[in-house]
């Protein structure tokens, strides 16, 4: 049944209105979530478009802040079906960084104006926590202004805490989805969300800034999954979250599955700026990927982080979780001067500085693990 035009009308002014009570109120309920989603349009995207950006600018004006990527390891233990770096993928060319080639990633890095590091790497058994804690004093003791994020997956709770001992204070951990089924759809039995989700407890508990994240448009995810993501940043409270599409990588068994589009993950974007507000909300290179204009919209959209690349240029292209990922044939300092330009264009300007979260979802916040008892 067609609808007339003061019905559509009707219907876009009370999507605005949820839309008003998530800036309002902070949360709102899956039936809303799913109700915004599933009747979004680009009028309304523009509405919350347009509020997203005056709450990012309430707290960070329009700064965007640097996160450098160090990608130090391409092996993994792990086999999600997503990701081009599985076990399972033969064709992947493998290599790992040592602390000296990570140092010099961080000093270029330095230079280039980055005063935040992230290690980031497959889960790679090679690296004992005595490395790994060896790699993060050293990058310390060089740059005691910088602080150091670790993105290296599921570890044990007193790794953890040796790490964060250490001089790491953040940790980036994508929750992927939320939905126990839908977890299971895109990972191997041996990985579970419960164990995802422990581990983010825990990083919290040991008091990491925390980033989590999912992929959106992921091969069967739903409306109500979505939902579910956006339920668990209401209830784990992270600093930081990292969303972008899903893009397929040939070398997986999702190779013939569509990509996420950059349309929803940029309606996220907007709604998670409103439910956290000074969260640290990156326009990831999977946005920038599936749309050569993906990480100025993302900024537009309520973003404001960039993570261009630092890894050594021989090593770029081999880093490879999906198919067509940018920038893996430009030096450190081509993509640091290409993002600041992007940034410029839509009026928007990166900035020297560790780039902490602002006070407001730092705070002890009170919020606990579920199923935690007291
Ligand atoms: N498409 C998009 N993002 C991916 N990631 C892994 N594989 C893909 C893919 N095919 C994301 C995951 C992971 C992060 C490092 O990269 O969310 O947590
Ligand atoms: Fe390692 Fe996916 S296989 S993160």
């Amino acid at each position: 049944m067609k609808q007339t035009v003061s019905e559509i009308k009707e219907d876009t002014n009370r999507l605005k209105r949820l839309i008003d009570k998530l800036e309002l109120e902070h949360q709102l309920s899956s039936d809303e979530y799913i109700t915004l989603i599933d009747n979004r349009n680009a009028a309304l995207s523009e509405y919350l478009f347009e509020k997203a950006r005056r709450v990012r600018e309430a707290y960070y004006g329009t700064d965007v802040y640097l996160r450098g990527l160090i990608e130090f390891t391409n092996y993994c233990k792990n086999d999600c079906y997503y990701c081009g770096i599985r076990r399972s993928n033969k064709n992947a060319e493998r290599y790992r960084l040592t602390e000296e080639q990570i140092l010099s990633c961080c000093e270029e890095g330095y230079r280039l104006g980055f005063r935040t590091f992230v290690l980031q790497g497959g889960e790679d058994g090679y690296y004992s926590d005595s490395d790994l804690i060896a790699i993060i004093r050293a990058i310390k003791s060089s740059f005691p202004d910088c602080a150091i994020t670790l993105s290296i997956g599921e570890r044990s709770a007193e790794s953890y805490r040796a790490y964060y001992e250490a001089g790491a204070e953040r940790y980036l951990l994508r929750h992927e989805t939320a939905d126990g089924a839908h977890y299971s759809k895109l990972h191997p039995e041996s990985m579970t969300l419960e164990n995802r989700k422990d581990c983010l407890w825990e990083l919290k508990r040991i008091g990491y800034q925390v980033g989590c994240g999912f992929m959106v448009g992921s091969p069967g995810q739903s409306t109500s999954n979505l939902a579910a993501d956006l339920i668990f940043l209401q209830e784990l409270q992270p600093q930081m979250v990292g969303i972008g599409p899903f893009i397929p990588h040939h070398d997986t068994p999702f190779a013939k599955e569509p990509s996420g589009t950059a349309e929803l993950t940029l309606f996220l974007l907007g709604l998670i700026r409103l439910m956290l507000p000074a969260v640290l909300l990156p326009a990831t290179t999977a946005l920038g990927t599936i749309d050569p204009m993906g990480r100025e919209k993302g900024i537009l959209a309520g973003g404001n982080v960039v993570m261009p690349n630092l890894s050594p240029r021989e090593v770029r292209d081999k880093y490879l979780l999906y198919d067509n990922k940018i920038c893996t044939g430009d030096e450190a300092a081509e993509c640091r001067h290409c993002i600041e330009g992007r940034m410029n264009r839509v009026g928007y300007q990166i900035v020297v500085a560790r780039g902490d979260a602002k006070l407001i979802n730092q705070e002890s916040d009170g919020t606990r693990c579920p199923s935690e008892t007291l």
